[in-house]
């Protein structure tokens, strides 16, 4: 596919400076596109960008910004406003883990800004720019247990269902615009910071061998291979599609499943989040 063509020439990936919105960067650029790449810490934004300059021979942009400052979408869009942005990815975001009742207020707005008044914001923006120029796509990364409650994980889980209900919404306006827009919903990411405070690695050897979790270069890769064939849903797999044996089973279990759906998947998915993060909001 020649992603240029298709959606125009500069993909722009909110939280690029590691994993899987490094890997975006990355394998898009690997793919033609001109990339630019936003979080808060300069110095590797600015590594992956040279990096990505050389390799595949297109312009990289790094733009260092706290994503939750108030003006954070203005301030963004006029450090690139001389680009035509084709695809936006959407995959910073804030996981704080915690009971409702113990979690400070200001922890809960923060991720709510995050996790969703921004990807808002951010397709407002970029997103009505695709629509008039009748081209463009909009990329959101979310959890594979977006529809999921978990009891020490209500604001998050909230968040990501907001996220995951939005997209496809989206999706359903966007395509009369000639706009793709598509949802990620990944796994564990082995090698992730917010991944390994919040399993123990016991908990994580678990996740690996029942294919919970994967490599973020492998995620990517799968999920541009199924977001090059149109899919709204993207499920980064193994040969043997136990991810997406996992999103259809807890979809279909919360539409039928009552109480215990609500019981059962928050049993399983809170019994995985042992890690040192979790405890310490256990005390
Ligand atoms: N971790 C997992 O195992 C897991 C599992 C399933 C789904 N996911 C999803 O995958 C995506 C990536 O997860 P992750 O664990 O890699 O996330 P992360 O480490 O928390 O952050 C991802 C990116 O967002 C940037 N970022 C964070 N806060 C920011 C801020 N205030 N302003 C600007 N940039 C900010 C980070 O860079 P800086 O720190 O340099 O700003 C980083 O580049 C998320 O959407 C998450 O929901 C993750």
């Amino acid at each position: 596919m020649d992603y240029q063509a298709k959606f125009g020439p500069y993909a722009l990936v909110a939280g690029a400076s590691t994993t899987v919105g490094e890997q975006f960067a990355r394998q898009l650029a690997a793919k033609g596109m001109n990339v630019v790449l936003v979080a808060r810490r300069l110095p590797l934004l600015e590594k992956i960008a040279g990096e990505i300059r050389e390799a595949y021979g297109v312009d990289a942009r790094p733009v260092a910004m706290d994503l939750t400052a108030d003006d954070a979408v203005d301030q963004l869009a006029a450090a690139v406003a001389d680009l035509e942005i084709g695809i936006l990815v959407v995959n910073a975001n804030i996981h704080k883990v915690g009971l409702f009742h113990s979690m400070d207020r200001a922890t809960k707005v923060r991720m709510l800004r995050m996790n969703t008044e921004l990807p808002m914001l951010l397709t407002d923006h970029f997103g009505g720019m695709m629509v008039e120029r009748g081209r463009g796509a909009v990329i959101y990364v979310n959890v594979l247990n977006s529809l999921s409650p978990i009891d020490i994980d209500g604001i998050f889980q909230g968040t990501k269902a907001f996220l995951r209900v939005f997209a496809e919404s989206l999706w359903l306006e966007y395509r009369r615009h000639g706009v793709q827009v598509s949802t990620v919903l990944v796994n564990g990411i082995e090698g992730s910071e917010s991944y390994e405070k919040k399993l123990s690695p016991t908990s994580r050897v678990v996740a690996k061998v029942i294919g919970g979790s994967m490599k973020p270069e492998r995620i990517v890769a799968s999920a541009l291979r199924q977001f090059e064939k149109g899919k709204w849903v993207c499920v980064p797999d193994y040969p043997i599609p136990v991810n997406q044996l996992a999103v259809w089973s807890l979809d279909s279990f919360r539409a039928i499943g009552g109480t215990s759906a609500a019981k059962v998947s928050s049993g399983i998915f809170g019994m995985l989040l042992d890690g040192d993060e979790v405890q310490a909001t256990k005390k």
